[in-house]
This record gives structure tokens, sequence and C-alpha cells, in this order.
């Protein structure tokens, strides 16, 4: 059964010379420009509506065929990099990639960040699920440079789209981070990973900066792929063996949730 939303399928450069073929829900798909040069987006012999953000081509699934009854946001603003884009494959289903957010006890026991908690949130607002975590980041770097305060604020609209920007106190760059969860078949998941990056201040002109942008752009890239990788054994454990703590934060989650199943009543 698929929970209805926007879900990636690929970047539209890819299917610039040939249509791209891909699976989601255990369907097969395929995206192609049409004879009069407009993106089709067919998942299993069927138009679906699409949209692209981030350079990234989302289609909308809904089980029964109901329109979109949200939108993704719009990536803007000045003096970002181009997304960089990398993938994690994990057993796993959507559900519980976005149980991150309200699982804050996770970023310190699996991510090896330091007194993370909610600075505000967690806050369930129709299709949206906000919050906003300070924490000690894990700079992979020895001694006394190992964390780092940084706070970041994290969104996911729906099950399949999740948004994540890094304020960082003390550092040289602001990073914005798309996790998004494809499920190709029950129980089996693609994680899309993008990374975009903005230096603050005033960068070096010249080689020095953008040497300086470069080195910096690719080790962040390093570190969230490596960071995700961390959630991998909790989201394979939590789809072999489901659990539903009787805590307040799990059970609103689990009942947001629900709005994205077709059973829900049609509005
Ligand atoms: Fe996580």
């Amino acid at each position: 059964m698929s929970a209805s939303g926007w879900y990636a399928v690929a970047l539209l450069d890819d299917c610039r010379r040939e249509p791209v073929q891909f699976r989601m829900f255990g369907v097969d798909g395929i995206m192609k420009f049409g004879p009069e040069g407009r993106l089709q987006v067919l998942l299993g012999g069927h138009l679906v509506p699409f949209c692209v953000r981030a350079s990234m081509v989302f289609a909308w699934i809904d089980e029964i065929g109901r329109e979109p009854d949200f939108a993704l946001p719009i990536l803007g603003g000045e003096g970002w990099t181009e997304w960089a884009w990398t993938h994690l494959d994990v057993d796993t289903d959507p559900h519980w990639v976005m149980r991150d957010l309200v699982d804050v006890d996770h970023y310190d026991a699996v991510h090896g960040y330091r007194s993370a908690r909610y600075a505000s949130g967690p806050t369930f607002d129709g299709h949206r699920l906000s919050v906003h975590v300070a924490f000690n980041w894990d700079t992979g770097l020895p001694g006394p440079l190992k964390y780092f305060p940084a706070s970041f604020s994290s969104e996911a609209f729906g099950l399949g789209f999740q948004l994540t920007n890094v304020l960082s106190t003390a550092g040289c760059y602001n990073t914005r981070h798309l996790v998004l969860p494809v499920p190709l078949e029950d129980g089996r998941c693609r994680i899309l990973l993008g990374v975009s990056t903005r230096i603050l201040g005033r960068p070096g002109q010249g080689i020095a900066g953008a040497g300086l942008r470069h080195i910096g752009h690719r080790y962040i890239q390093w570190a969230f792929r490596r960071d995700i990788a961390r959630d991998r054994g909790l989201w394979a454990a939590l789809q072999d063996h489901p659990t539903y703590p009787n805590e307040p934060l799990f059970v609103a989650y689990e009942a947001w949730t629900q709005q994205f199943q077709s059973q829900r009543a049609a509005s």
C-alpha cells in the first residue's frame, strides 16, 4: 500500500537524452519528454502529476488517483551551490525515515552528536512536520575540534520529502539537505540525498576563495552521507520489528502519518 505524497523520480537532466525508467511502490514508471517537448511522468502506464525542485522531478503518488493536496517548498536563495546528489539503499519504508524527526534521542545515540535537544517543536501542521534541534555536531576532526555547536531546522512534507537547513553557529557555512526516501518496493527504499552549501561572510577571492568553497562543499557532502548512513541500522531494525512507543511524540507521529494513507476520508 502506498502513502500518498511527492516522491523523487530522477534529475530532470537525466531524461534530456533518453527516457528514464524508474520503479516506485513496486510499479514500473517512465519519465520522458513527449512529442511537444513536454515532460511526462507515467507510473504503471498512467500519467501522474509532477513538479520540479532542486533539479529533481517529483511524482505525485496517490493510490486512488486524487490530485495533489499540498505543494513542495520552493528552494530559492542567493549564494547557494548547485545541489550535489548521492543515494543509499536501505531495507526500510519512508515511514521510519521520517520518524527520525520525533526521536530526539537518536541524534546522540545513532548519529554521534552531543546534547541534541529540541529548540522548538516538533510541530504537526497539516502535511508538514517541523522541528528545530540544537546540537553539537560530530565534525569527524580530532581532539577539541570534534564537536561543533550548531542547530538545524528540519521539515517533512509528507513521507517522501525532508528538507533540513543547518545554521552553523560558529562556522563558515550554511548547508541545506534533502532526504528523499523513494519506496522501490515494499520495505525497500532508495534514499536520495541532496546537499547545497553557502559560505558565510565574505568569501575569499580568486583561487584561494574558490578552493575553500570547493573543499568545504566536498567535506560537507562526505559528512552528510556519513550521518545518514548511521541511520541505516535503525531504519532497517524498525522495518523488521515495528515499534510504536506509547509516548506522546511517537503517538502524534503515527496519527500524523494516517493522513497519507488511502483509507483516509476523501475530502
Ligand atoms: Fe537520523
